[in-house]
């Protein structure tokens, strides 16, 4: 049970270990309910520690047995871990533990998924094997020895040798406990070869289930481009002999780095054009990428405490970014970017749930898994890079890992490798992973005797914890266009680091439309009053890709504003400038799939917030929907060809290139939906030849309130497919109209195939309510409530996945009483659920405030 007052820990109390350690070994005999896990520490005092206590993290472990040089002990044993008297000189411990790997349902530590073995030690999973000093400072050479009777057997490192039912391994890299990893199952291998710039062969293998062999081609190849890409772009080579990726079915996050032995969950690996979308490859892609990436950014170089987490987050989805960028479309990446951003890192920052990019405190480090730490932790970097400029940032890269090798490190460590290779002080730049909340920059334009001047105020608002905000240095990426359409002043990356501050450009024949924050420079909300004719404009003239769509968007939020607050009818700029886009064939495809998306409805709300009115989910619905039917109707003509775009000649290549024509013809057939009832899209469901053109098609019909035979004839056809039966419950939610969404969630909870344990169905049904953003928000609180529901009764099985998924109650704040009401009554039902786990309590009680 719980002790009542939770702990915080805080990140200015830290303190080294008071030992060192030389070497781990570990033995495990596996067995379902009662594995057996012998450890052999050597310890010796840390000479720069001065606390010397002895304690050993623990938790659910059978203690059987303790020595320190062989002599058994009887340590002192909490729930927590235990205490010692060792020697003030170095010394073996060893211990021998039993576990329960077949009832662990929290999926952390040793757990079981589909009869096949697996850990999960990130962040302090370790502690629920053996007994250690689990924290990322704490590094170690490891060898393992796993004796059971499965015919894989696998571990960090490289193998040194096996028989019948035993294998062993040996990592020579010292790591902390969290990377460390095992698997035993049947399993089978998809095999592949890279050889390093230096000459090393290195062994691939993806492991799967049987009958998923076929799933493996993408994984594989996204691997060896990774990591060429690795050595070309930061000069990083791999350093073992074998580098092993599992797919496992149950798992809780996307995919983990551990040393040598990466493991995934499913559905961030496997991969085949009949079962998986555009979107999967590339998502696919990009983990594969960040976990391999990791090898240097996470593991050779690793975090000092769970604080730092961004070092190594921040900086590897910073490098899968540029990877992405490389081996598709930068910009497409980077509009990509901006659109997850501002759905899911803005809410965080600007609601309850705001935290710096490097947290100060937690109690529970697993919710700190974040969009902030992870994803303005990349823009955090990416502005630096801006800032210092490419030359100077491979320097201080080199720097890092050259300085920094075979240690566990602070951002302290990181900053001062680029004030040392550029001599820049940064000590302003540093506020970017102190201070939470999103900056705003007001624009005023002045215009007088051929100069252009341009003010930018800066503004954060207060957030919790933290009511006064400092001026962020903030790069922001100006170009100016003359009334042509030229380009009159080239990208310039102003440096924004007062309050306020002032800009003049010098000499121009004629007042410029500026382009503003190209790029997306920085991760800031950018409050410009453009008249919608210098929107337009910019829609069709500017230079920067990213600042083009952002013109359409502004335009397309813009009138969604006027048509919920005013009735507005559906802006002519907004559609003429679509129409003229859609058009020009010049236009990359996927760039012009793009330009038809629309904010979100949640960002609707947070702007209708920000602007002081109360957002009404049913009117953003509504307006959303309007404006699609009117857009359907002016781009009609052009349809039917842009829908042929999707039905590329050859064999499917989930690349740049076809996924971009399906996209726009996926964006089309969507479209032509709401003129036809659908037919155009039954006809498309028919003739569907991968996941991608199937699933869009299933989507436009549920979308049109048809569809039925459609979603029987999927069923039948992919029941025996996890992966994409996740897809079919959750698009069955996703699609739903508002007010029967929580109904159709409802009953989506008790079919047959609901196993709510396995966090990827969970997540397709329940995770899918939250996100449709009118059905969850429906106003007799239903959605709310069935949340609640399966939250109280997940938290018990897997608390990590529970506290992460209610952050969908972040921004209650924002709507009417009688919805906050509604809300508050289901949060305090959850905070009063007994036994209620660390994880959720801590969620809850800050989205309460
Ligand atoms: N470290 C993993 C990653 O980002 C994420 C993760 C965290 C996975 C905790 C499991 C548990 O690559
Ligand atoms: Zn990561």
């Amino acid at each position: 049970m719980r002790d009542a007052a939770p702990t915080t820990i805080y990140l200015k109390d830290y303190t080294p270990f008071g030992y060192l350690v030389d070497s781990v070994h570990l033995t495990f005999d596996l067995d379902a309910h009662a594995t057996r896990v012998t450890s052999r520490i050597a310890f010796r005092p840390n000479p720069d520690a001065t606390d010397r206590t002895f304690f050993l993290h623990g938790e659910e472990l059978k203690l059987i047995r303790a020595a320190i040089d062989g002599a058994e002990i009887t340590p002192d044993v909490t729930d927590k871990g235990l205490t010692a008297d060792v020697p003030d000189a170095p010394f073996l411990w060893e211990s021998e533990v039993e576990i329960d790997p077949g009832n662990n349902t929290a999926l952390e530590g040793l757990y079981m998924s589909n009869g096949m073995y697996c850990t999960q030690c990130e962040a302090e999973g370790f502690r629920k094997i053996t007994f250690y000093p689990d924290r990322p400072d704490v590094m170690s050479t490891f060898t393992v020895r796993i004796n059971g009777d499965l015919p894989v057997l696998l571990s960090n490192g490289n193998p040194s040798g096996k028989g019948e039912g035993w294998a062993e391994w040996v990592d020579p890299w010292p790591k902390p406990a969290y990377l460390f990893a095992l698997v035993a199952g049947d399993l089978i291998a998809h095999p592949g070869q890279f050889t390093t710039k230096s000459g090393r062969n290195v062994d691939l293998n993806l492991w799967v289930r049987p009958g998923d062999e076929g799933k493996c081609a993408f994984g594989m190849e996204a691997l060896k481009k990774s990591m060429k890409w690795d050595e070309g772009v930061y000069g990083r080579e791999y350093d073992l002999d074998v580098f092993n990726i599992v797919a496992v079915d149950d798992f809780n996050m996307g995919a983990m780095e551990n040393k040598g032995l990466n493991i995934f969950n499913s559905s961030a690996v496997l991969a085949s054009p009949e079962t998986s979308t555009d979107a999967n490859f590339e998502r696919i892609e990009a983990i594969i990428a960040h976990e391999y990436f990791h090898n240097w950014t996470g593991n050779r170089i690793t975090c000092r405490d769970w604080f730092q987490l961004c070092l190594k987050e921040g900086l590897t989805v910073f490098r899968d970014a540029q990877f992405t960028s490389d081996m598709r479309s930068a910009p497409v990446k980077r509009i990509h970017d901006a659109i997850d951003l501002r759905a899911r890192q803005f809410p965080e920052d600007n609601g309850p749930l705001s935290h710096p990019v490097r947290p100060e405190s937690f109690q529970e480090i697993n919710n700190f898994y974040t969009a902030t730490v992870y994803e303005k932790g990349a823009e955090v970097i990416g502005m630096l890079k801006r800032l210092v400029g490419d030359a100077a940032y491979a320097k201080a890269l080199d720097l890092y890992f050259e300085r920094h090798d075979g240690q566990a490190c602070t951002i302290e460590d990181w900053l001062k490798v680029f004030e040392d290779t550029t001599g820049r002080d940064l000590t302003q730049f540093k506020r970017w992973y102190s201070q939470s909340g999103t900056p705003r920059v007001r624009v005023q334009e002045d215009w007088a005797d051929g100069t252009y001047t341009l003010t930018l105020k800066q503004r954060t608002d207060p957030t919790p914890g933290q009511e006064a905000k400092l001026p962020q240095v903030i790069p922001v990426a100006v170009g100016l266009l003359g009334p042509n359409g030229d380009e009159v002043r080239a990208t310039e990356v102003l440096e924004l680091t007062q309050a306020e501050q002032s800009f003049a450009f010098t000499g121009l024949a004629a007042k410029p439309t500026a382009s503003i924050l190209r790029d997306f420079s920085a991760p800031v909300i950018l409050e410009h009053d453009q008249s919608n004719a210098e929107r337009a404009f910019l829609l069709a003239h500017d230079t920067d890709p990213f600042n083009r769509w952002q013109a359409g968007r502004d335009l397309a939020q813009d009138t969604l504003m006027r048509m919920i607050l005013q009735d507005a009818a559906p802006d002519t700029d907004y559609l003429d400038g679509l129409l003229t886009v859609l058009r020009n064939d010049e236009l990359d495809p996927a760039y012009r799939a793009l330009m038809l998306g629309l904010p979100t409805q949640s960002e609707l709300a947070a702007a209708l917030h920000d602007r002081g009115h109360t957002p009404d989910p049913m009117a953003i619905w509504a307006a959303v929907e309007t404006l699609r039917q009117a857009t359907a109707q002016t781009v009609q003509d052009l349809l039917p060809r842009l829908h042929s775009e999707a039905l590329v000649d050859g064999p499917y290549s989930p690349d740049a290139e076809q996924s971009g024509k399906r996209a726009l013809g996926s964006a089309a057939l969507a479209l032509t939906s709401r003129l036809d009832g659908g037919a155009m899209a039954a006809e498309a469901y028919d003739k569907a030849n991968n996941m991608t053109l199937q699933l869009t098609a299933l989507s436009c019909l549920l979308r049109a309130r048809k569809g039925e035979a459609q979603l029987d004839a999927f069923y039948e056809q992919w029941q025996h497919d996890r992966l994409v039966m996740d897809k079919w419950f959750g698009l069955q939610v996703a699609m739903a109209a508002p007010e029967a969404t929580p109904a159709i969630a409802a009953t989506l909870t008790e079919h047959a195939d609901f196993n709510w344990k396995n966090p990827n169905r969970f997540r397709a049904v329940v995770g899918a309510l939250a996100m449709n953003h009118a059905g969850f928000h429906q106003p007799d609180g239903a959605g709310y409530a069935l949340l609640a529901d399966w939250l109280i009764r997940l938290d018990p099985v897997n608390p990590q996945t529970t506290a992460r998924m209610c952050s969908a109650f972040q921004t209650w704040k924002r709507y009417d009483p009688d919805r906050q009401a509604l809300t508050r009554a289901q949060l305090s039902r959850i905070a009063e659920t007994p036994n209620l786990s660390r994880d959720t309590t801590e969620m809850v009680s800050r989205i309460l405030g």
